[in-house]
């Protein structure tokens, strides 16, 4: 069969090579892609964004199945366009990915349900926000409503930094739309768990999990980012906290969705906070996550073709879902001065030492080709992932794979994984 993957990041590379695992699979598109997903699809230039030249191109190369990476899409509405049009998509519908799309959908959805959660409110007008503000205990976490690059979150230790915020989201609009309502919430803290999983509207098969490292620098310092790397499982994702979370959170949220009358199909993304008072949703996101997928996929036994179809049939109790009893580490590689500002074109070499070597894997996001050679092309470079019979090999391994490959204003994180010494 023929399959047209939508993205161009290192979760999309991971996806294609997942993919071009299945022996069903006979060719892969993907759009817009990148220079290390080039290896395995024919890269098209058409934009994430473009939902009617994609689907036309769907239909013209006669695709089988398509399958869309990323949020923007998907919260756009991309898959009704393309079941409009009577094609295959593995992903929510607009009015699903509405889970990621809208942080006080998703608050409102928990409530209703009883799903734990933040303590918190809703706001559209800020006068109302910045007069809630006086009456919270600090921290105080506040959040644009839309989608925001993943930097719509602000931690806030006192009302001077909360009331900046909400000015800073809702009357400058600094993440545009995405702050024309906001949810002002109760902070929690504990160990963060990224555990992504398998829906088809009914049944939901979660997958191993995964921790993620947001901040930007050692010890959790500097700015968010997308993420600078990850391991999976967590050692603090128990046997306890999983039965838990499939009573109270899992199976509730796919039941909530369902009653609302917006099945959803697709990953959801459940980021969770292990307090001590038991696990808590953070937030949804309506995707695989990137470098989540970096870690989870290269530990997946089943064939992802045989899943995706599953989710779109219905079809996903007869799925026999499995992974490896491994671990894996993923450390991003980026451009010195990501998140903010970065220099691109340098080339990057030492990228052939994966090729020969399994459970070594170098996951391109922001790269190009550039006259035949592999350039930087973005702030996140590369996800180096590597597996290990248990998690401190698999970082070795991860740290070992990361000095193969070179590249001017090459920086990462050189603590991912640490927290596998405390657990
Ligand atoms: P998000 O962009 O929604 O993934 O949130 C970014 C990060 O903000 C999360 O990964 C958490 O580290 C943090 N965060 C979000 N909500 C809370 C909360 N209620 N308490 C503490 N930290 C939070
Ligand atoms: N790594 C977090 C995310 O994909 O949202």
């Amino acid at each position: 069969m023929k399959v047209l993957i939508v993205g161009s990041g290192g979760r999309e590379h991971a996806i294609a090579w997942k993919v071009a695992q299945s022996p069903r699979v006979e060719k892969i598109y993907c759009a817009p892609g990148n220079a290390g997903i080039a290896e395995y699809a024919e890269c098209v230039a058409i934009g994430a964004m473009e939902f009617d030249r994609l689907a036309a191109f769907a239909k013209e190369t006669a695709v089988d199945l398509t399958v869309v990476g990323m949020d923007d899409p998907l919260v756009g509405g991309i898959v009704d366009v393309f079941e409009a049009q009577g094609l295959r998509v593995f992903g929510p519908r607009k009015n699903a990915a509405i889970l990621e799309g809208s942080k006080a959908f998703s608050k409102d959805l928990m409530k209703k349900y009883h799903i734990p959660t933040a303590a918190y409110e809703n706001f559209t007008d800020a006068q109302e926000a910045l007069a809630y503000l006086k009456t919270v205990s600090y921290p105080i976490v506040l959040k644009a409503d839309g989608l925001a690059l993943g930097k719509g979150v602000l931690i806030c230790n006192t009302p001077e930094e909360a009331e900046a915020g909400v000015r800073e989201i809702m009357t400058d609009k600094k993440f545009g739309a995405a702050g024309n309502c906001m949810v002002i919430e109760e902070f929690l803290s504990g160990r963060e768990v990224s555990v992504l999983s398998y829906v088809d509207g009914r049944t939901i098969l979660p997958m191993t999990s995964a921790q993620d490292h947001k901040r930007a620098g050692d010890g959790d310092t500097g700015l968010n980012t997308g993420g600078m790397g990850t391991f999976s499982p967590s050692p603090f994702y128990t046997e306890e906290v999983d039965a838990f979370c499939r009573t109270y959170i899992y199976q509730p949220t796919v039941d909530a969705m369902a009653a609302e009358g917006r099945p959803f199909k697709g990953i959801i993304f459940f980021g969770l906070m292990l307090t001590k008072d038991g696990p808590r949703v953070l937030e949804y996101n309506a995707r695989f996550g990137d470098p989540e997928a970096q870690v989870v996929l290269p530990r997946m036994k089943t064939d992802i073709v045989d899943v995706f179809e599953a989710c779109i049939d219905g079809t996903l109790d007869q799925i026999d879902l499995q992974f490896e009893d491994n671990a894996a580490v993923c450390v991003v590689l980026a451009s010195d001065g990501y998140p903010v500002s970065y220099q691109k074109g340098y080339p990057i070499s030492g990228l052939d030492a994966f090729h020969d070597r399994p459970g070594y894997y170098a996951f391109h996001a922001g790269t190009a080709l550039r006259d035949g050679a592999v350039v930087t092309n973005g702030g996140r470079v590369l996800g180096v992932t590597a597996t290990g019979a248990d998690l401190h090999e698999a970082r070795a391994h991860a740290y070992e794979a990361v000095k193969w490959v070179s590249f001017e204003n090459k920086y990462y994180r050189n603590d991912i994984g640490k927290a596998i010494d405390e657990a």
